[in-house]
């Protein structure tokens, strides 16, 4: 990792909550344990709630944690790290009480230009004000100011719409970076390498060889005490919409001139561009038993704990193949992962009767690996053939890395301070999601939807009419 030298101010707005407390500031902590922030920096706190220094440092320190477990130093480090955080509180929409900020990052800065980078960590509804505040009052004097947001980016197309605008009202574009957490995982950056830097998968990877893709979301719990906020948003939105999308977008963009982030937004933004309108018919969707007495939601609530559906690609590389998504929660598994099969072709005379021939199954979480399906002759006399699969495991490839894989947090914080783009979602690439999803969403939530959801018991796979969907999409592939 490059040294960064511009000394930097980081803002955590929204420093009394969740995320901040659960992803923000761990990830922070770690990048301090590694010597990757820059060499002058600053890290303070900001939301409403007046608290007292001391105990607002201790629950942030209740979850910071050492990736590498016997670290002797880990203790230590904590210590330091959060000695050196400080805490302010005001409103998110007074100007006043951001120019009090602005005044206490003066000082602590000895009024030396400084980068400022923002992270929100608030509710969408409050992005414009504290944006605003911010512009008003608190921006970087001779130094770059930067602003981190997370979704959800509104519902649809229309509040997507909107929350741009506030947000392009106070910052530019490339001071923007939205956060796809997705797309900061270790895996799905390897997603590039793996396509464009082997010379057999780049050749295979088209319409020709490839019958379809699986992208499959599945967690083994259930809203873990977020039901009210989940019931507002729903499996489609809260994970297929944004993370699998930009999983999707990765696996089938066409090569990139370069790595740098112009070049790869603009091929995801093709790309994603080329994806047919989906409709509710496309979809599967499903809900957890239990789901509608969970505190927080609505009774009768048909929001979608599970779903799958399928989507096409209308250009040359991969019009006719079908890219499946599942996601759900309270399922039998926790695991994130890619199936891409590939066509039988005369293969299966070897094999008759066998669905599936060779697969590429690319593991995001947890056990991170790459694995290939092919066919051997299993050793002996007889000539009996076996599937076998040739298996990348990180833990035993990259034994020493794998133990210190960094959180994407971690990632995506440390290219927002150093300025660099290409890991996070483009306005534009955000504006074609929705599009794409709005119309089936609106469509499913409507009364007379043609896809009403299905109940499923938790710890199972979800509805098996997922498994239909898939089986007849394939069939129209490769019977
Ligand atoms: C978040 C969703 O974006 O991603 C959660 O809001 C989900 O519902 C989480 O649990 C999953 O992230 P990860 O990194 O644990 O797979």
């Amino acid at each position: 990792v490059k040294e960064f030298k511009d000394p930097t101010t980081i803002v955590v707005v929204g420093a009394s909550g969740d995320l901040a407390h659960k992803k923000t500031f761990p990830a922070l902590f770690s990048l301090y344990y590694h010597g990757l922030l820059p060499q002058r920096f600053h890290i303070v706190g900001y939301a409403r709630k007046a608290l007292d220094l001391e105990g607002w440092r201790s629950n942030i320190l209740l979850n910071l944690a050492c990736r590498v477990l016997d670290q002797k130093d880990c203790a230590t480090k904590m210590e330091e790290f959060i000695e050196r955080l400080s805490y302010m509180s005001g409103q998110y929409d007074s100007a006043e009480d951001f120019a009090k900020l602005d005044a206490y990052l003066e000082d602590l800065e000895d009024r030396q230009p400084t980068g400022r980078l923002f992270y929100l960590a608030i509710p969408p509804n409050v992005f414009g004000s504290a944006m605003g505040s911010i512009k008003a009052s608190a921006v970087a004097k001779n130094a770059w100011t930067r602003v981190v947001v997370e979704k959800p980016f509104g519902r649809d197309t229309e509040s997507y719409m909107e929350l741009r605008d506030q947000c392009a009202a106070h910052f530019q574009e490339e001071q923007l970076y939205r956060i796809d957490h997705y797309v900061g995982k270790e895996v799905v950056q390897n997603m590039v390498v793996l396509r464009f830097a082997n010379f057999i998968f780049e050749q295979l990877w088209c319409k020709e060889n490839i019958r379809d893709m699986h992208i499959i979301f599945e967690e083994n719990f259930g809203t873990e005490g977020r039901a009210g906020y989940f019931d507002q948003f729903g499996i489609i939105r809260d994970i297929m919409q944004n993370h699998l999308l930009q999983v999707l977008a990765y696996l089938t963009m066409e090569r990139p001139k370069s790595l740098h982030a112009a070049d790869i937004n603009r091929v995801k933004t093709k790309l994603l561009s080329e994806i047919m309108p989906l409709k509710a018919k496309d979809f599967v969707v499903g809900q957890y038993e239990g789901y509608r007495e969970e505190d927080g939601v609505p009774e009768g609530s048909v929001t979608p704990t599970f779903a799958a559906c399928v989507m096409y690609i209308n250009n040359q590389q991969w019009e006719g193949v079908p890219f499946f998504l599942t996601a759900g929660k309270n399922l039998h598994n926790r695991k994130a992962e890619v199936r891409v099969r590939f066509k039988k072709g005369h293969s299966m005379d070897f094999f008759p009767g066998e669905e599936v021939g060779n697969e590429i199954i690319i593991r995001i979480q947890p056990d991170e690996a790459v694995s290939l399906r092919v066919v051997n002759k299993v050793p002996g006399l007889a000539k009996d053939l076996a599937y076998t699969s040739l298996d990348l495991l990180y833990k035993d490839a990259f034994e020493k890395e794998s133990k210190d894989i960094a959180d994407a947090y971690e990632r995506l914080i440390l290219d927002a301070i150093h300025g660099e783009k290409s890991l996070f979602v483009h306005d534009e690439q955000l504006r074609i999601s929705w599009e794409l999803f709005t119309p089936a969403l609106k469509e499913l939530e409507s009364e007379d939807s043609p896809v009403k959801p299905v109940l499923y018991t938790p710890g199972t796979k979800g509805p098996p009419e997922a498994d239909d969907l898939r089986h007849i999409h394939r069939a129209m592939v490769e019977p």
